[in-house]
């Protein structure tokens, strides 16, 4: 007998009336019509079962603390470090843990299943990698959580060149952290941000290890290091191991260089995270008008065969105000500023906080597959592109094929005379 059985799908690549089977936490059928015996069934109703929402890049050491010791005046990039320096001498290990969780459980509620967190290693006592690392075993039977260890004041940007912020990274990944993150762009010089790539991705050809770096995040058309991001990558033979997170540059940059980058890129395999809702309004700040959106280029470099995910980055901290966990949200607002609004881009939107998110990760058994996790989510919508329109309703959210959250479906109750007592905003 099955453990658990959906009946009457849809899926995201269209498949409608698709039955999942589901024995000993992995899907073991995925056929249309299936009935079995099981000892749980769920009729899905038509509606949209996906697999989890991914976030291929947070920082959860930073999130729910808006307003702490102030709030971005200025709302730019620049202030929100100013803002996370004054805020770390204050940062105690119960707070930072507190917080986290209270994230979790607001990811767990929207379907968002795996995160992929960078975590500021700059500060000697290493207190946020601990409490990271604490949250990720905490959070392990729900969520998969990878740390990145990012050097937010540059890794060349010790105190008189000292090189404590580089020791600093190497004894986060000893403690587990799994991931080398990196800031070129906020180096002290240019030929910094170029060595910065180099060391760091040396040592991650050394341990075996990814790389996710923070690149390029400005609107400088002449910040390139991603091209040096996409050549020590090839060097050094780390095709497919290397992630190139924000990059808003590109949005500025000349386009014949730029067309001349995008295969570089994609010869390395890079993958690109996007953060749309933090990028729309970080960039920009220095224009008049016309005002710069500052998102890389997203559906140029899908067109080119990289793999982009689009990522949440920040909720309620010194960079951003708002936020809650929702990848549909994230999504939304990437379809938005790409101007990505044909139905082949609209689910390429959808991939992007779920598929390539995945992939940025190197999660396994991810998807809606036989022999995959049994892992998704149920949402109030018929197919990807309404998920996305509605910002839908998680209805149920599973994990091993348990139930691990579900929400009553968002509808409303109408009192106008000779309509519909009921609508739920889908067509
Ligand atoms: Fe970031």
């Amino acid at each position: 007998m099955l453990d658990l059985l959906v009946t009457n799908a849809n899926l995201p690549d269209g498949r409608i009336n698709m039955s999942v089977a589901v024995q000993a936490g992995k899907i073991t059928e995925v056929t249309m019509g299936l009935t079995a015996p099981a000892h749980q069934t769920l009729d899905a109703g038509g509606m949209l079962l996906a697999p989890p929402f991914i976030d291929a890049h947070f920082h959860m050491d930073a999130t729910l603390s808006y307003g702490l010791p102030r709030v971005n005046a200025s709302g730019t990039l620049l202030e929100g470090i100013a803002l996370w320096g004054e805020l770390k001498p204050l940062l105690t290990y119960d707070a930072l843990v507190d917080r986290a969780m209270a994230y979790c459980d607001w990811a767990v509620a929207n379907g968002l299943l795996a995160i992929r967190t960078h975590v500021d290693v700059c500060d000697p006592s290493l207190l946020a990698v601990d409490a990271l690392l604490d949250v990720k075993k905490h959070v392990a039977p729900y969520i998969d959580l990878q740390l990145v260890a990012f050097p937010q004041d540059g890794v060349l940007r010790g105190k008189e060149g000292s090189d404590q912020h580089m020791a600093n990274l190497k004894r986060a990944l000893d403690k587990g952290v799994d991931v080398i993150g990196g800031i070129p762009h906020f180096e002290r010089t240019y030929a910094d941000g170029t060595l910065s790539i180099k060391l760091l991705c040396e040592l991650a050809a050394e341990r075996g290890l990814l790389v996710d770096m923070h690149c390029d995040e400005s609107d400088d058309p002449l910040s390139r290091h991603v091209e040096t991001l996409a050549f020590e990558t090839r060097r050094l033979g780390l095709q497919g191991r290397v992630t190139g997170s924000h990059l808003t540059s590109m949005h500025s940059m000349d386009n014949y260089y730029v067309s001349k980058l995008l295969p570089l890129m994609a010869e390395a395999q890079l993958n690109v995270v996007a953060n749309p809702l933090i990028n729309i309004t970080l960039q920009g700040r220095h224009d008049t008008y016309p005002k710069r959106r500052g998102m890389t280029r997203v559906p140029e470099l899908l067109a080119h065969g990289v793999n982009v995910a689009f990522g949440q980055d920040c909720a309620m901290d010194p960079w951003y105000s708002l936020g809650s966990g929702d990848m549909l949200e994230v999504a939304h607002m990437g379809l938005h500023v790409g101007q990505m609004t044909s139905q082949a881009a609209m689910r390429q939107c959808f991939e992007m906080v779920t598929t390539n998110a995945a992939k940025v990760m190197r999660l396994e058994g991810y998807g809606l597959e036989v022999g995959c996790n049994a892992d998704f989510v149920l949402l109030q919508a018929r197919d990807v592109i309404e998920a996305i329109r509605l910002r839908a309703t998680r209805l149920k959210v599973f994990r091993r094929g348990k139930l691990l959250a579900e929400c009553a479906p968002a509808t409303s109750e109408l009192h106008v005379a000779g309509r519909p007592l009921q609508t739920s905003w889908m067509v």
